[in-house]
């Protein structure tokens, strides 16, 4: 028979996204509708091995649904690694009265998240991160609001790159996974994205598309370099030495985890908030809530783990497409 849930805990870890404040809210309220109480742990595996743990109320989640970051702050935790300490956790949780557990984050928190369901507390993961490289889901909370913001810095810099003719290579985040470079490629009409999964490292390539665009007429050039890649500075002043063009890099950086999430992101957290607990209600542990064909679904999270997704082939080369002219 399913355990009966009484007390919910709720978590964020890993690196903030705009959007988990709004998933947070939900957890909370949709909770306390069903009768059920909440408690907020702080800080991410860090502040539950801590014990920074406090009761939740539905004003405690007020005025929160449109502001970035997460008002239980976040926290990268190595030593969760360790079974003798994942123990000290759900012995932590046990001793608070805590029975199900809401942990927002990445993979590396599902890990985590999966420790402690084997340990008896019933456990589901909600997927937090703007880097979209989350296998089993298409949508993860904190892209969308991502990528608009870098779509904004990015055409700004177009402005003042077509003003001096230059070449621009902007760097976009995104740990190893090249979706914020696709997106952003795509939505400011990049002359060439470079993502670790698909850039050969042939820069000779990218010199040689510079000097024919430059020959088309083209007033400026901008790269979309993704995270993985990195070493920004380095292929402006390689680019700048072959081809003559004045070249610039710039690196958005954390700009793009912060500030106020989109529509979409509010949206989409608050649903999958609700669905995790409708889940810890019925007696769920071990999932992990995604999104896939326009449905809200939920998968084991060691199967969820076991999933690789790839750039979308015919994304990547509609992006090549539009930029060949
Ligand atoms: P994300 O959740 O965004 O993928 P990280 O990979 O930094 O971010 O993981 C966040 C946290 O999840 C880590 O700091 C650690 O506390 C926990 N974690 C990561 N990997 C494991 C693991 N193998 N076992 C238990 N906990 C883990
Ligand atoms: O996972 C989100 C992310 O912003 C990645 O895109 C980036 O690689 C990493 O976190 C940066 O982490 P930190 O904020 O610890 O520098």
């Amino acid at each position: 028979m399913a355990k009966e849930i009484k007390t919910i805990g709720v978590l964020t870890s890993g690196g903030d996204a705009p959007g988990m404040n709004a998933a947070i809210r939900s957890v909370v309220r949709t909770a306390l509708a069903a009768g059920l109480n909440v408690k907020g742990i702080k800080r991410g595996y860090a502040g539950l091995l801590d014990e920074e743990i406090v009761d939740m109320d539905t004003k405690s989640v007020a005025d929160i649904l449109q502001r970035g970051g997460t008002i239980l702050y976040t926290a990268r935790c190595l030593e969760f690694k360790e079974p003798e300490v994942q123990k000290r956790g759900a012995e932590i949780l046990k001793k608070h009265g805590i029975d199900g557990l809401v942990v927002i984050g990445g993979d590396g928190s599902f890990m985590g998240a999966s420790k402690l369901a084997n340990l008896g507390i019933n456990t589901i993961g909600v997927p937090g991160t703007i880097d979209l490289d989350i296998a089993c889901t298409e949508y993860t909370i904190g892209f969308d609001t991502a990528v608009n913001t870098a779509m904004d810095a990015i055409d700004k810099v177009r402005d003042t790159s077509t003003s001096h003719e230059r070449c621009s290579i902007i760097e976009v985040m995104g740990r190893r996974a090249g979706y914020i470079a696709l997106w952003c490629g795509i939505a400011n009409g990049a002359e060439d994205i470079l993502m670790v999964e698909k850039y050969d490292g042939d820069e000779q390539r990218i010199i040689n598309n510079i000097m024919d665009k430059k020959k088309l007429g083209k007033k400026h050039h901008i790269i979309i370099n993704a995270e993985g890649i990195g070493d920004s500075y380095g292929m402006a002043e390689r680019i700048e030495k072959a081809t003559g063009i004045e070249t610039r890099a710039t690196i958005i950086g954390h700009i793009q985890r912060g500030g106020s999430p989109t529509c979409r992101d509010r949206v989409y957290a608050s649903a999958m908030g609700a669905k995790a607990v409708d889940l810890l209600f019925a007696g769920a542990t071990n999932r992990v809530v995604g999104y896939r064909d326009g449905e809200f679904v939920d998968y084991d999270i060691q199967d969820a783990l076991q999933m690789n997704k790839g750039i979308d082939e015919y994304m990547y080369e509609i992006s090549k497409r539009l930029s060949r002219q």
